[in-house]
């Protein structure tokens, strides 16, 4: 079933059910098995699954529960189904804030993987409506949970290898996990992260969080045809707007991005429009997870 966290609507089962999984991938349409995060209701129920190291302890002290997602080594003994690691030696690893992902995980009492509850390669969804008008008709259930606090999906860190190294940059700060563990590899410019990201991130092809509407970057004008993704004092010319943060402020942007994508996609076609101009966000903060998910609606399609 779906449920809200604090990022983004997950789509859940047993993670130790491989039929439980498979169930997941096929409501998704997922082309090919990308791994998921397990979620756990406390950091020691995921560090019983998992080879934690010091970095990862004092990362869930920090910031689980939270939108963190850390990548480890699998015990032996971990019973989470291989389908939801991809087979990989790996297991991404999360304790969701939201009260309700909290309150599902005590009461089911073991691990939960949920990616995104989406259509493979859709946006994200941050409200209930966003998980009906996808997936209706294709999964059992949807808890109702409000809208998303933090609206754009989870920082993945990879701690298996010798230095931390930043999967995907999410709902936790870089610039909060550097003053937490010192430095975090992410030598990856946003153009490079096809190649560099899908070896290590099976998931993270680039062109992802896809609305139908194609989109334009850094636009600094309107051109014919196009409606206005805002931030911060909005364009003149366009017939449609959607406001990420008329003061400029990165985290109600983050927050309301899926949000603006879905509902941009909706009214544009009525208006006779055909494209998304989105305006320049900055690249720190939560704008590099705002960055990330734009470069990759951007991308060329598959
Ligand atoms: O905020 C979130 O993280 C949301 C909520 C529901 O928790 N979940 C989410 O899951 O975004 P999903 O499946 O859409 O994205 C998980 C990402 C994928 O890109 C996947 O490739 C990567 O995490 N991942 C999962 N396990 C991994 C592993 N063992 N090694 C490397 N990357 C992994
Ligand atoms: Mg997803």
């Amino acid at each position: 079933m779906a449920f809200g966290t604090e990022t983004v609507y997950g789509l859940g089962a047993d993670a130790r059910n491989g039929q439980a999984v498979a169930a997941i991938f096929d409501a998704k349409g997922r082309p090919h098995f990308n791994p998921l995060i397990c979620h756990y209701e406390t950091a020691d129920a995921a560090f019983e699954h998992i080879e934690a190291s010091e970095i990862a302890m004092r990362l869930a002290d920090t910031f689980w529960p939270g939108p963190l997602t850390m990548v480890l080594r699998r015990r032996v003994t971990c019973p989470v189904a291989l389908l939801a690691g991809a087979g990989l030696e790996t297991l991404a690893v999360r304790v969701p804030a939201h009260p309700v992902a909290a309150r599902l995980l005590h009461e089911f009492g073991g691990p939960i993987a949920a990616p995104s509850a989406n259509r493979s390669g859709a946006i994200s969804p941050t409200q209930l409506a966003h998980v009906l008008a996808g997936l209706d008709g294709r999964i059992a259930a949807v808890i109702d949970s409000g809208p998303c606090r933090v609206g754009v999906e989870s920082t993945v860190v990879d701690l298996s290898g010798p230095v931390p190294f930043l999967l995907r940059p999410g709902g936790v700060n870089v610039e909060a996990l550097e003053a937490a563990i010192g430095p975090v590899q992410r030598g990856i410019t946003l153009e490079r992260a096809e190649q560099s990201r899908t070896l290590r991130s099976p998931g993270m092809l680039l062109s992802h969080y896809a609305p139908n509407l194609p989109v334009r970057l850094d636009a600094s004008r309107v051109e014919p045809g196009e409606a206005l993704l805002a931030f911060g004092p909005a364009l003149a010319g366009a017939d449609l707007v959607f406001q990420l943060s008329a003061s400029g402020n990165l985290n109600e942007a983050a927050a309301r991005l899926f949000e603006g994508l879905h509902w941009l996609d909706a009214q544009a076609p009525a208006r006779g429009l055909s494209r998304i101009a989105a305006m320049a966000i900055p690249l720190h903060g939560l704008g590099l997870a705002i960055n990330d998910r734009l470069t990759r609606a951007a991308a060329p399609r598959a």
